[in-house]
């Protein structure tokens, strides 16, 4: 039986856009965003980051797209098929230590949002002042039980959808709750804007002071760029496969990252002006949006209502890029490893929410796969992809799966140059600079 006739394929270009801006919206522009750029120098690092989505997501993206759409398999079957025989296939085992990785410590934040959820539905967090918000946070991101059900109940929420298949479940739920998730952001935003010293936060934000900028932070914003694009790893060259011929797989990489930027950016707007108006520190790390929303919320009119819609939208977002993740472990389980597609998923959760556990008990680890996995297996998984598709593929097939109405794209040029050329060395410059190789 040829495999590829049955393919599954997503049912419309607005799904295919919604899925992949579900699993690139979560959790990495909510929550990762606001706190990396509040510890990076906020404007300086957004220009930085902004660069990285033009110059290297986009045509990261689109080289993951073509990678999958051309092979018709999942990240290691694309490897083997496009390069037989051939050690390009251990990208696709990088790929898979980093899901591992990502996934375990997702899943703790996740697992924070049903917490935070049930503070907002049961009303613990209205009236609170700042400093018993924080009280809070700590109280709830310890390592207590309310953590661990709290990880468990995601992973295993997240394992009944990897588990039964993913084709039209994601899309259908993506396409709907993505849009409300957009609307809900842009009211919080337009209601942090309007609080007294909110221009304090907007110049935080939109302020370049490069004098905080080192290798660190280039560094940094190349990572969070791939992490919130959900980059270097196979995700999208694994929904790549599942695109149909007719799409336009320029458009759709454009439109993704932009998506994806802009509603980071919002997430920024929604925070920073907070942070000030409450006098937070802008650094405070993983905790910042925990502590900053509810006090909007607190200031808001309806604030119940629209914490508790708030924290159902930003657990949603989480779960839709926590199914990508676990596609990509579950996959490559059951295919290399021959056990069905439920016990592999079983198997991977299981194993994931120990690592988890791991998390809750100790921030060192915690932030060590945070940062492991994003600064340094996401950037080197993207550089292999863009040497895969720049100079092992054939620029003609390339070329091929570029096209659009059986005519060339336009751009074909200015993208084979970028990953040619640009790509590789940009990402290898930040990474010599950063180990202090180079100056
Ligand atoms: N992009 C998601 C977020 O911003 C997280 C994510 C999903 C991810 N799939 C990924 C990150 C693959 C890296 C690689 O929350």
């Amino acid at each position: 039986m040829n495999s590829n006739t049955h393919r599954e394929k997503f049912g419309s270009s607005f799904g295919v856009l919604a899925t992949a801006v579900g699993s690139a919206v979560g959790l990495g522009n909510v929550w990762r965003f606001p706190y990396i750029a509040g510890e990076n120098g906020g404007g300086a690092f957004l220009i930085i980051y902004i660069a990285f989505v033009l110059l290297l997501g986009i045509p990261v993206m689109l080289s993951e797209f073509v990678i999958g759409r051309k092979s018709q398999k999942n990240i290691f079957g694309a490897f083997r098929t496009l390069a037989p025989g051939k050690p390009w296939f251990t990208i696709g085992i990088m790929g898979v230590v980093a899901a591992f990785l990502i996934l375990s410590f997702y899943s703790v934040v996740a697992g924070w949002t049903i917490e935070y959820l049930y503070l907002a539905a049961s009303n613990s967090l209205t009236g609170k002042t700042p400093q018993a918000l924080q009280d809070i946070f700590s109280a709830s991101s310890a390592d207590s039980w309310y953590s661990i059900i709290s990880l468990i109940v995601f992973m295993l929420a997240t394992a009944l959808i990897v588990k039964t298949g993913i084709g039209k479940g994601i899309e259908k739920y993506s396409k709907l709750l993505m849009p409300m998730l957009l609307a809900i952001i842009i009211l919080l935003a337009i209601r942090s804007l309007t609080l007294e010293g909110a221009s304090e936060g907007i110049r935080f934000l939109f302020k370049p002071d490069f004098s905080k900028v080192t290798t660190g932070v280039v560094l940094q914003a190349l990572g969070q760029s791939f992490f919130s694009l959900s980059l270097g790893m196979g995700v999208m060259a694994t929904f790549g496969s599942y695109i149909s011929k007719k799409e336009s797989l320029g458009r759709t990489a454009v439109l993704v990252s932009l998506s994806d930027t802009f509603i980071a950016i919002l997430a920024g707007v929604a925070i920073f002006p907070a942070v000030f108006a409450f006098g937070i520190a802008p650094t405070e790390g993983t905790k910042l949006v925990f502590i900053t929303l509810p006090n909007i919320f607190n200031q808001m009119l309806g604030g119940y209502f629209f914490s508790v819609i708030f924290f159902i939208l930003l657990l949603i977002a989480a779960l839709t890029s926590s199914i990508s993740l676990l596609e990509v472990v579950v996959a490559y389980f059951s295919e290399e490893l021959h056990t069905s597609r439920p016990k592999a998923t079983w198997i991977a959760s299981g194993a994931i929410s120990a690592l988890g556990l791991a998390c809750i008990k100790s921030t060192k680890i915690f932030s060590l796969f945070d940062s492991f996995s994003s600064n340094i297996l996401l950037p080197l998984g993207g550089l292999c992809i863009v040497l895969f598709v720049g100079w092992y593929m054939k620029k003609q097939l390339v070329k091929q799966e570029l096209e659009e109405n059986g005519k060339p794209a336009l751009y074909f040029r200015a993208f084979y140059i970028i990953i040619r050329y640009v790509a590789p060395f940009a990402i290898l410059f930040v990474f010599l600079n950063q180990l202090g190789i180079i100056a």
